[in-house]
């Protein structure tokens, strides 16, 4: 029997940011932000940490190898279709993980059988078990999907899902591929399987829910109060589409509600705040400022009887407490005269780790020409920062050396900027309709990318008008797309900033990969 299955009180937390989130356009990852990523979802004590979809693209492979080489506490899954390449691909990327999960999966609904895979159900369960049994030769951790499952026949989900666990599937995954399912139809889904199906004991049975009609998190929790022992979930809620589920809400929801479940997950909770801004700034995914758990107000109180109860006893108005997702108060942590040691001090507090001398005292200079501008210098500021610099110097064709614009009323604004490629630097001058076209004009007269803007966006990092811009730029060229971010006290700059920066993805960017779900890869 699987050795999670004998927690039956214990809630698994599958974190799929890394390969359904990554699937949001746009919000495709390096390597090295992967494993950056990874490290986070390990200290927040993730359970299973799926890292991607290795036989898309040689990218993606490496960075679930890399992932695999890292990670030590939480395991290690990858996606494959039910292909025996896929699978060999995911077995070979996964080879030195401590512990590692094969993820296979392949669609059971009508219409997915139809006219995706053109194939008979008995021909699917085949290819099925076939998958588990070539997939136990790389790992005896196995979870398989019924893809679409949410819009599957009971009878076919029961026969095959009874199949794959006799072949050695030992979690079971049931995804709503396309958000339809309401909560209770959900939850009576996951109760029927658990009751139908023989050996349904011999596996642990998971969820994996979609958001298009902004169901996902309750989708889940009724699964969960209906005998589902993991979910699968992302931070922030990013997936395909509408996203998945989200994590914080998932795990704030189980651990609040307590008196309503009677299984809590290991996760600690105080690195939410962390890991979602990383993933935030990752990905150029802002958060809305209504977002539970991690959104900006999450936990303000404007209006004055709220105020005034919390005063008197915050439970008048409070069902969790900040700090305790990782919420802390505005502190001023460093300054100007902050020294090497005490910025890498705060740095590994917060969970960012410098590998070497070399990134700490790049980190270090970026830190003293920072605190110049801005006297005051507050943990998210130190997190912007980082995010800033964790795009190494090698993947960077551009580099911004120098802006200058000009801004009046009544006159058309100009920039003239200094960029470097490939090491040479060059200028160029453009006027705009604003001081940001003009500079983003400017540098595409250097860049000649011709990539189209699909997105602009602008939010202060802290409050007050000293406070960092961070910007973020979508960028669109042929089938890629990709995000880029920037962080300054002037949010011009920070805009040239996100612009190259994703310039800079564009040229490395294997965002064109195959998509997992979509015909033949
Ligand atoms: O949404 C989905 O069905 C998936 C599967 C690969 C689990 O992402
Ligand atoms: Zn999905």
């Amino acid at each position: 029997m699987n050795s999670e299955k004998i927690k039956q009180d214990k809630l698994i937390i599958f974190d799929t940011t890394l390969r359904d989130g990554e699937q949001s356009p746009g919000a495709s990852m390096t390597r090295d932000e992967k494993v950056h990523i990874a490290r986070a979802l390990e200290r927040m004590k993730v359970d299973i940490i799926e890292a991607g979809f290795p036989v898309a693209s040689e990218g993606d492979f490496e960075a679930v190898k890399a992932v695999a080489e890292t990670v030590k506490d939480s395991t290690v899954c990858a996606l494959s279709r039910a292909m025996a390449g896929d699978i060999s691909r995911a077995g070979e990327a996964l080879k030195k993980a401590n512990s590692s999960r094969i993820h296979t999966f392949i669609a059971t609904s009508p219409i997915h059988m139809e006219k995706k895979l053109r194939m008979q159900p008995d021909a699917v369960l085949k290819q099925a078990v076939d998958s588990v049994k070539l997939a136990r030769q790389f790992t005896d951790n196995i979870e398989f999907s019924p893809e679409d499952a949410g819009r599957s026949e009971l009878d076919f989900l029961c026969r095959i899902i009874e199949a794959v666990i006799d072949a050695g599937a030992t979690t079971i995954n049931i995804p709503d591929t396309v958000g339809y399912n309401l909560p209770n139809q959900f939850g009576s889904l996951i109760k029927n399987l658990l009751e139908r199906i023989p050996n349904s004991d011999k596996a642990i049975f998971s969820v994996h829910c979609h958001n298009d009609l902004g169901l996902a998190v309750a989708n889940s929790l009724s699964a969960v109060q209906n005998g589902a022992r993991q979910v699968e979930c992302t931070i922030n809620g990013l997936g395909e589409r509408a996203g998945n589920a989200s994590l914080e809400e998932i795990v704030m929801a189980v651990r609040t509600r307590q008196d309503l479940f009677n299984c809590d997950t290991t996760l600690d909770a105080t690195q939410i705040m962390s890991c979602s801004k990383l993933v935030s700034s990752v990905t150029g995914f802002p958060v809305q400022p209504n977002k539970a758990i991690v959104g900006a107000n999450a936990f303000a109180h404007e209006s004055g009887i709220h105020q005034d109860g919390i005063l008197k006893n915050r439970e008048t108005y409070e069902i969790m407490r900040a700090e305790d997702v990782g919420w802390n108060e505005n502190q001023i942590v460093l300054g100007k005269h902050s020294g090497r040691n005490a910025l890498k001090t705060r740095l590994n507090e917060l969970g960012m780790e410098l590998d070497s001398e070399e990134e700490l005292n790049a980190a270090f200079t970026r830190f003293k020409a920072l605190a110049d501008k801005k006297h005051e210098i507050f943990d998210e500021d130190l997190q912007a920062l980082m995010a800033d610099s964790s795009w190494s110097a090698e993947n960077e064709l551009f580099k911004l050396v120098s802006l200058k614009v000009c801004s009046e009323t009544g006159e058309i604004p100009k920039a003239e900027v200094v960029v470097q490629v490939n090491g040479a630097e060059i200028s160029a001058s453009e006027s705009g309709s604003g001081p940001v076209d003009a500079a983003f004009k400017a540098i595409e007269k250097i860049a000649h990318s011709e990539t189209e803007l699909k997105l602009y966006s602008v939010n202060n990092i802290t409050s007050g008008t000293d406070s960092q811009g961070e910007v973020s730029v979508r960028l669109s060229k042929a089938e890629k797309m990709v995000n880029g971010q920037g962080a300054d006290t002037d949010i011009v700059i920070a805009s040239a900033k996100a612009y190259i920066n994703a310039l800079n993805r564009i040229m490395v960017s294997d965002a064109c990969r195959p998509h997992p779900q979509m015909g033949d890869v």
